[in-house]
């Protein structure tokens, strides 16, 4: 697919991997739809880090735990620069929940961010994808969906759900859609990450080192442009989920 003025819809592209992610693809010609949630400032940031005129973008809020919201969403891009041909799922949460303490809430909410809204944004956007013959999708899964850590069974069993979704929606939108998943190690740890924690994950894996945003970058732009990989799920993790 020619990525040139095509449309891309970044979730969660205020911050972080989202924000890196956007940069990219706007370096690719694409024109950039910036979802938010709360980090209004850091949306408005991605925008100023994007090439050429800022009318061909898009800063967009939603809350995406809401179905109506993520309709609400899509319609909005759809009648302001056009259908979607790339949708980036990178919102997610991540918090501990030890498993004796571990609420419904906790639960509920985790899995409706992490898990409900990819899939009603793919469906929301798959079907015109199909009609007009082209789209790709690509979630964030994490390389603890595989091997669950104890402290975080609800997140990491909705992103496990997200691999698995993956895998069902490559085989529900071909021929027309490509929809794959990488699947980050520790990339960019929160600012209150633990130093333990951090050289744990450094300790466990084969390349000695967390990822840069860069590493998750460069993955996305291979399968951007890859016409012939789909229901794949790319670890992107320095070797951990083989250590
Ligand atoms: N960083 C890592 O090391 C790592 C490792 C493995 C997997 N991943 C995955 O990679 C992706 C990006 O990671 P990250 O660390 O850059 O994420 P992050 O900093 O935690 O950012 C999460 C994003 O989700 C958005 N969000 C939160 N609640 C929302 C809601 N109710 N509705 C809509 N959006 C909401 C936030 O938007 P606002 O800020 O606008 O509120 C934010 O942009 C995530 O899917 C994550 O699970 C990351």
């Amino acid at each position: 697919m020619d990525l040139q003025d095509k449309v891309a819809l970044i979730t969660g592209a205020g911050v972080r991997l989202g924000q890196a992610i956007a940069q990219k693809l706007g370096q690719l010609g694409m024109r950039i739809v910036i979802h938010y949630h709360h980090s209004e400032k850091g949306a408005k940031q991605t925008l100023k880090l994007l090439p050429g005129d800022e009318s061909r973008h898009l800063i967009l809020q939603a809350d995406l735990k809401e179905v109506s919201a993520i309709k609400e969403l899509v319609r909005n891009v759809e009648e302001n620069v056009g259908p979607i041909s790339v949708l980036i799922n990178n919102a997610a949460d991540f918090f501990p929940t030890p498993f004796f303490s571990t609420t419904e809430d906790e639960w509920d909410h985790l899995f409706e961010l992490n898990l409900k809204a990819p899939f009603f944004l793919s469906q929301t956007v798959a079907a015109e994808m199909k009609k007009r013959g082209e789209g790709k999708i690509i979630n964030m899964v994490d390389v603890s969906a595989d091997r669950p850590w104890v402290g975080f069974l609800p997140y990491c069993t909705s992103k496990a759900g997200l691999g698995s979704l993956t895998i069902g929606l490559a085989r529900a939108l071909a021929p027309e859609v490509q929809v794959n998943a990488i699947a980050p190690g520790t990339v960019l740890p929160p600012p209150d990450h633990a130093e333990m924690d951090l050289s744990a994950s450094v300790e466990r894996s084969l390349l000695k080192r967390i990822g840069l945003a860069e590493d998750i970058v460069q993955a996305v732009e291979y399968l951007l442009k890859s016409d012939f990989v789909t229901g794949t799920i790319l670890p992107v993790d320095g070797g951990r989920s083989v250590y």
